[in-house]
């Protein structure tokens, strides 16, 4: 491998992010219930971390999801490779990704999701990178804003590589 990865955010910054970040999902769900939609692949460290930490009933499921069209749109369209095996109406839904970057996917995804009706529908990100982004979208809970650098870890991959570091590292070409 020609790559070194240097930390940029450590292992203890980001589960104290999002121990916080848990914390307060907990309180603004206080007496409720959530259904956590972690989204495959890059969600599922973030997801499992941030679940684990919330003190309300969870219950946990997965999407995949793949956004394509003209690059230079802001509509596409998104491709569910794996979809949900809960029916979302009526619950508190609660997106969990490890980074939204343009927007598309997400927004295409959330779009999706709003059609099914849940009772409320809020989206938590890890990572927000918002010099990249060319569609709005509505970030409820945020762990850490980036500047556009390529970032790896805590889900994030390099060709499939280092989405299990347990910090969030930038590639350095050596
Ligand atoms: C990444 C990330 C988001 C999306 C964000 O997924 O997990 O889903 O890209 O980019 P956007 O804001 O520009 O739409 P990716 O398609 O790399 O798949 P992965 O989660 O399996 O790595």
């Amino acid at each position: 491998m020609n790559e070194q990865i240097k930390v940029r955010i450590s292992e203890e910054e980001v589960n104290a992010r999002i121990a916080e970040i848990a914390a307060q999902i907990s309180e603004d769900f206080k007496g409720e219930e959530i259904l956590a939609v972690g989204i495959l692949r890059g969600g599922v460290y973030f997801c499992t971390e941030l679940t684990k930490r919330i003190t309300v009933p969870v219950i946990l499921d997965f999407i995949e999801a793949s956004s394509y069209g003209d690059g230079t749109q802001s509509c596409g369209q998104v491709k569910i490779t794996k979809d949900l095996i809960e029916d979302i109406a009526g619950k508190n839904v609660i997106v969990v990704e490890d980074i939204v970057d343009t927007g598309r996917t997400l927004s295409l995804l959330l779009e999706n999701l709003r059609k099914r009706n849940p009772k409320s529908l809020k989206l938590c990100t890890l990572l927000d990178k918002p010099e990249r982004r060319v569609v709005e979208v509505p970030v409820d809970y945020n762990g850490f804003q980036i500047p556009n650098e390529f970032v790896v870890g805590y889900g994030m991959d390099y060709a499939q590589r280092y989405r299990n570091l347990p910090y969030i590292g930038v590639v350095e070409a050596e």
